[in-house]
Order: structure tokens, then sequence, then C-alpha cells
């Protein structure tokens, strides 16, 4: 029997109704498919990153792009008293011009902006770290929901990102199981408050990808109907 998350699991007690004004794109089910990148970020702009010892989701290191105060630092931003919101270029942003233009270029505020580095593991593995992301803290009731999106920099299309929805015991329920493909170039925005989540990585090097915060509100609505995978009518 694989492992399953239980009512004491730390992401049940996150908050999932709010009056946060949320982006509509992801209202059905909680995130939303970007068409691949039109571009390539370079393997020097995630590989010659200073990378943090940091555990989330797995066997993982992350660089700091974007962080609370412009540290290389990992901890969340309520850590200084912040919303993770309205980050500020770490040292690394230098080193990654592309992936500091393309975040630049959303139009929205931007939280913290990392650089995952994901060593492989396997379904059964990867499920002992599904959970939900506290991405709202001190977020005030009348500001947008803090969401994330993912530009994978690796070509990993036999990994996915395993999605699930609340079922009415506020855990996982199998039945909304959705799978992203993390191709290279794949782009997504999930509400990761919202969804459980974690990465299945099926290979024998390590998936790179970026992560970035994003505030809800119109830019980043506008942003995310000008780049979804149009919908087939
Ligand atoms: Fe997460």
């Amino acid at each position: 029997m694989s492992f399953w998350p239980t009512p004491d699991h730390w992401s049940v007690s996150i908050p999932l109704h709010t009056p946060h004004p949320r982006l509509p794109q992801l209202e059905e089910h909680g995130f939303v498919a970007l068409r691949d990148a039109d571009f390539v970020v370079p393997t020097t702009e995630y590989e010659s990153l200073e990378y943090m010892d940091w555990k989330s989701g797995g066997d993982t290191n992350f660089a700091p792009i974007a962080s609370a105060d412009g540290e290389l630092d990992c901890r969340g931003f309520w850590d200084k008293g912040k919303t993770d919101k309205d980050a500020l270029w770490t040292s690394n942003a230098e080193i990654a011009p592309t992936v500091r233009r393309y975040v630049d270029s959303v139009g929205a505020n931007f939280g913290r902006v990392r650089i995952i580095k994901l060593e492989p593991q396997s379904r059964e593995d990867a499920l002992r770290s599904i959970h939900r992301d506290d991405n709202n803290r001190f977020n005030p009731e009348g500001e947008g929901w803090v969401v994330r999106s993912w530009l994978e920099l690796t070509d990993n299309p036999d990994s996915y990102m395993l999605l699930m929805d609340n079922g009415p015991d506020g855990l996982p329920d199998p039945a909304t199981e959705a799978r992203v493909p993390l191709h290279r170039g794949a782009r997504f925005v999930v509400d990761t408050q919202r969804l459980w989540h974690v990465v299945v990585h099926n290979g024998s090097a390590p998936r790179y990808a970026l992560i970035t915060s994003f505030e809800s509100g119109p830019e980043l609505e506008r942003w995310v109907d000008d780049q979804r995978v149009p919908v087939a009518v």
C-alpha cells in the first residue's frame, strides 16, 4: 500500500476557501496549460546558479532568482513578514537573464522565482511528498490570490506533475487526478494552495524547472488568456 495523506497532514490546515480574488481560468480544474515556450533557456542559466539544499516535494535543491529581500534564501516570505509577492532579484538573476526577462514579461506582481532541481523519483516515492502550498500567508483578503507557474527547462516527457483536487474530507481525491507532462518548454499555472501536487520524475538525471509565484489579477489573467492552449470548440 502506497503512502497516502491522513487528516493530520500539515497541508489539510492550509486555508482553501478565502475571499481573495481568483483567476477565472483556474476556477474549474485549479490549473491551466499554456503553450510550450517559444524560446529555450540556455543550460548555463540554470546549471551554473548557486543552489541551496532545500527539500520540498522530494530530493530537491533550489536556486533562488528572486526572493523576499534579494538574498539567496529559500525560506518562506512569511519568515520575513511578507506575502509571497513584491520579490527582489538575487545575485542569481544576473546569471539567468532569459529567465528574468521572461518573468518580467508577464507583467504581474511576482513573488519567489526559483529553479528547482529534482532528482528522479518513482510515483510511489513521490506520493510521500504530495502536499498543498501555503502561498497566501499574510496576503490581505482584498488582494489577489497567489498561484504558481512552471516552465520546464529539461526534457522529461515521461515525467509528470501529479495534481489532485480535494475530496470532502480535505484529502486528495484520486478521481480528480490530472497529469501534466514535463517535456522541455512545457508551461502551466497551478493553484498549488488548492491542488495537492508532486512530480513523478521517471528520468535518470535531475529535472530542472522554473517556478514563479504570481499574484492573481487583471495582468495575470490577460497573460494566461494570451498564452494558454486554445480551448477546442
Ligand atoms: Fe508545493
